[in-house]
């Protein structure tokens, strides 16, 4: 089990993050309840603003929103210095609303519709990394019927596969993702971009994957993507001054996870961009890169409450908690593994393994199967760490559950980010039909 952030066990021995002890957030706004610890959020970033040397210019950080985004969080990214990736017309939407510089939101997805492209560019957001030839045909004509120029970001597939788990790979020839390099789709993009209205080549973009723990796939990538550079140059003129390696920094969530430093990853690439560009005779180009998981995963935890508890001796002991698969849906879809503390037994050395649930119907609905933990009673508060990421974002109304609210916490303060959902939000988009509102 590893503390995170400002994670502390006090001199009671019980757990609070940013100043706040964590029971008293559990009685105050209620569990479920996403934790985010803003100081760790913000050493996050800038680790990555640091290591990278985004002030010199070398570099741009651009946080990918997909793995949480509110408008709080916007504005903490913002005021870090970073950009933003947005994949959809609501991330962008949220985006705006929270006053993000458009200028610095990059906007991905290998379905941009026609409603959303209009948006981002009535925006005028920074860059669009496109993603296949219709979506770029019908962005030059949205940008050239507006006398604007769209700065274009090509996504390619490089033909790189990286050691992670096959929904969340995407840097190999079979996905839905990107031009693809090997069979020349890539270079027909770059021609194609050249011959087009209202574009405006910026450079190469690639993501080999996520929760990706070694370093050299991306030293790969940076190569491949600069080969790439060199021949889009001497076929078409183009120059990459951008070269985007999307993110995928893996992250601690079990002792089983070894992660890299950021300093180690931003070490590698940039040297190896370097390198590779002077052998290739280019301008080095500026170096993006899109994390998401790394900068708010450790950052974010989810406390529960303890229900029931079952016990199959010989067996096993399930614990249940208030929430489960639909506000962390990774166990059930990746077969994630996490952590557990218990709160109010910090302190308190591990007796027991136990399997930590959910309570959807469902049995595929667990947190945890091996949690080592204190003993475990009813009322415990239960608190999963490394949930930052993919949590909140990928949560559910299943069962008609509420999603759970969150908090920020900070220097001994706990700020509301994200409401918690009633009965009535639930209702919401419900419609009853006039011929079904007076049974008989
Ligand atoms: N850039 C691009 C183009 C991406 O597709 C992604 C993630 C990222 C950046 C950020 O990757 P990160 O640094 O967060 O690993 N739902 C899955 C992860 C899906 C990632 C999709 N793309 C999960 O819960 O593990």
């Amino acid at each position: 089990m590893r503390l995170q952030g400002t994670m502390q066990v006090n001199e009671e021995g019980r757990l609070t993050i940013g100043g706040c002890g964590v029971e008293q957030l559990a009685r105050q706004f209620g569990t479920p309840l996403y934790i985010f610890d803003e100081a760790h959020i913000r050493e996050n970033c800038r680790q990555f603003y640091q290591s990278f040397g985004v002030a010199a210019g070398y570099s741009r950080v651009i946080y990918a929103g997909k793995a949480f985004l509110t408008t709080a969080m916007c504005r903490i990214i913002a005021s870090e210095g970073l950009g933003l990736d947005v994949v959809s017309g609501g991330e962008l939407y949220t985006a705006l609303t929270a006053g993000f510089p458009a200028k610095d939101i990059f906007f991905h997805g290998n379905n941009k519709s026609y409603a959303e492209l209009c948006q981002a560019l009535e925006a005028g957001i920074g860059r669009f990394v496109v993603d296949n030839f219709a979506e770029m045909e019908l962005l030059s004509r949205l940008a050239a019927e507006r006398g604007q120029k769209a700065r274009v970001i090509l996504r390619i597939t490089p033909g790189i596969e990286a050691h992670t788990h096959k929904y969340i790979r995407t840097g190999q020839i079979d996905s839905k993702f990107g031009f693809t390099l090997p069979n020349g789709q890539a270079m027909a993009a770059a021609q194609r971009v050249k011959e087009l209205p209202g574009l405006e080549f910026k450079g190469l973009h690639c993501h080999i994957g996520s929760q990706i723990f070694e370093l050299e796939p991306y030293s790969q990538a940076a190569a491949t993507m600069l080969e790439l550079a060199a021949q889009i140059k001497a076929a078409t003129g183009l120059i990459t001054t951008e070269l985007d390696l999307g993110g995928g920094f893996g992250i601690y969530y079990t002792n089983e996870d070894r992660p890299c430093s950021i300093r180690e990853y931003a070490e590698t690439i940039l040297g190896r961009v370097k390198e590779e560009a002077r052998a290739l005779n280019l301008p080095v180009p500026q170096v993006i890169v899109e994390p998401g998981r790394s900068i708010i995963g450790p950052a974010g935890c989810t406390a529960y409450t303890v229900g029931t508890i079952k016990e199959i001796p010989g067996v096993r002991k399930y614990v249940a908690v208030d929430g489960g698969m639909t506000d962390n849906i990774r166990p059930a879809l990746y077969g994630a593994k996490y952590e557990a503390i218990i709160a109010n037994k910090a302190a308190r050395p591990p007796v027991e393994t136990v399997a930590v649930t959910g309570k959807c119907c469902e049995s595929g609905d667990m947190l945890i199967w091996e949690a080592k933990l204190p003993r475990v009673e009813a009322g415990d508060i239960l608190v999963v760490t490394a949930t930052g990421a993919y949590g909140y974002t990928m949560s559910s109304n299943y069962n008609r559950l509420g999603r759970p609210a969150a908090v920020l916490v900070y220097n001994g303060s706990a700020d509301l980010i994200i409401k918690r959902e009633d009965f009535n939000d639930l209702l919401r988009n419900d419609v009853l039909p006039p011929r079904l509102s007076n049974p008989e």
